[in-house]
């Protein structure tokens, strides 16, 4: 026989059971459990302090909860579509556990304020996992980049070796990433902590709930000031999902050098056999996996935040079941971030990196031909006829199979010559020093350049933040 449903009072003829099925939550809303619970119980007491809840009713509903709490966890085949979601669940296991008391918990609220409530307490949770999660991954690029403050290599554009940089300057580039990712989260997180509840279905109720009391029992920061408004509202959860496609677009991006550098082609880093796999037919294949599937998973977390999108345009006010699609985008983008984030924080702490091979690549490829540019200039030669005269050093370096390091003194002379005709200028061997790959890398003056320095500035001043922000 079909169970009763909670609403079933104006109703005569059943559920079509795929109706019923197609019309579930639960498979995706029990995560709010503890959410729902939590929610349900400051209700109680709230219903308590303006007398529609005796104390020894709050008292039956309180202890009901938290026993229904305890049924679920222990045993999740209660779960029941045909409770439809987690809150005709918990309330429906609540009625059967202590009796006709329970069914004056739905008093002064509706279902679409209880599960505004909630999810914004889920996403409230998520908000502050995520900044954890985020905090611990900047620790490690930091300890790596303090590591590396001064190991050089060749920093790209157009994937060409481009100037020398050092490894602790690369990694920080990601520090400042998360960095503004944290801020995002940070910024954001009072907007979603608007208490909903008394609300009521959407035009308020025709009680004295007290909404203060609500907020301070759940760790709001302030009451939604609007009903209809609270109701329909899910801009806290686009807000989350956007944030959510930034950082996993950062993380893709690190994924994707770690794969990178990781290459043959490379060889600048190893990660650690925990996080690679081997190939079934290659004997010599290791594969950086877990760093391909974090570069692979933002497809998928980026469609999350276009569905939660498309389902809000043109939603018309108030509550319309379209809604419930609201949280597994949300569930899932959470639940993968957090895995992609603790991953790649295991990587990166874990990863050795080959200084004596990028340091060589540093060697090939002519990346101080900037630095010969910039001391032509300390010697009064004009920015524009430097970088000519280095290009020129380059051709004559390249063609003869050299590098810059290999040209004679005369070499320069005469190209020099060749293009300032006239000039009485004579260059000196110094000119050799200044295009050393560590030369051109301390010499930078610029805050927030790649001197080194600089990079150690940057690192202790990250991680001052990062305890401020703790
Ligand atoms: N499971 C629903 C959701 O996630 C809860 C709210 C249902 N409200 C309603 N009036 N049917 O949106």
């Amino acid at each position: 026989m079909a169970v009763p449903k909670l609403w079933g009072g104006r109703f005569d003829g059943n559920c079509d059971p795929l109706a019923e099925a197609y019309n579930a939550s639960i498979d995706i809303d029990q995560v709010m459990l503890a959410e729902d619970i939590q929610g349900s119980i400051a209700h109680s007491k709230m219903l308590f302090e303006i007398n529609v809840l005796t104390f020894e009713e709050q008292q039956a509903i309180e202890q009901g909860l938290l026993a229904v709490e305890q049924d679920f966890m222990a045993h999740p085949e209660l779960f029941s579509a045909a409770q439809e979601d987690i809150h005709m669940n918990v309330e429906y296991q609540l009625t059967l556990k202590i009796g006709d008391v329970a069914k004056k918990l739905h008093t002064a609220r509706s279902r679409n304020d209880q599960v505004a409530l909630d999810f914004r307490l889920y996403t409230m949770k998520q908000n502050r996992l995520l900044k954890e999660g985020l905090i611990l991954l900047m620790q490690g690029l930091l300890t790596q980049a303090k590591t590396h403050a001064a190991s050089i290599m060749p920093g790209y554009t157009h994937m060409q070796r481009a100037q020398p940089i050092t490894l602790g300057f690369h990694l920080l580039t990601y520090v400042e990433m998360f960095k503004r990712d944290l801020e995002r989260l940070e910024e954001q997180y009072p907007r979603i902590a608007r208490m909903p509840l008394g609300a009521g279905a959407l035009a308020g109720l025709p009680y004295k709930t007290d909404r203060e009391f609500l907020k301070n029992a759940l760790g709001f920061d302030s009451v939604a000031t609007h009903a209809m408004d609270a109701v329909s509202d899910r801009d806290f959860a686009v807000e989350f999902l956007a944030t959510g496609a930034l950082i996993q677009m950062h993380l893709s991006r690190l994924a994707e050098e770690l794969i990178l550098w990781s290459s043959s082609e490379f060889k600048f880093i190893k990660l650690s056999d925990a996080y690679c796999t081997g190939s079934s037919i290659m004997p010599q294949k290791r594969n950086p996996d877990v760093a391909e599937l974090i570069r692979g998973k933002t497809g998928r977390i980026y469609g999350n935040l276009l569905n939660l999108l498309t389902t809000l345009k043109a939603l018309p006010l108030a509550y319309n079941k379209d809604l419930q699609e609201d949280k597994e985008p949300l569930i899932d983008t959470a639940k993968q971030l957090m895995l992609a984030l603790t991953l790649m924080t295991r990587m990166i702490d874990s990863a050795t990196f080959n200084t004596d091979r990028m340091l060589q690549a540093v060697k090939e490829g002519f990346l101080n031909a900037t630095d010969l540019a910039d001391y032509l200039v300390g010697l009064g030669i004009p920015f524009r006829t430097a970088h000519e005269i280095s290009g020129k050093a380059v051709k004559l370096a390249e063609g003869s199979g050299r590098d810059l390091e290999s040209l004679a003194l005369y070499e320069y002379q005469a190209i020099l010559e060749a293009v300032v005709s006239g000039t009485d200028l004579q260059l000196g061997s110094e000119l050799f020093e200044s295009i050393d790959p560590c030369r051109s890398v301390s010499q930078k003056l610029s805050p927030g350049s790649t001197a080194v320095s600089e990079v150690e500035k940057m690192i202790s001043d990250n991680k001052k933040l990062i305890e401020k922000m703790k």
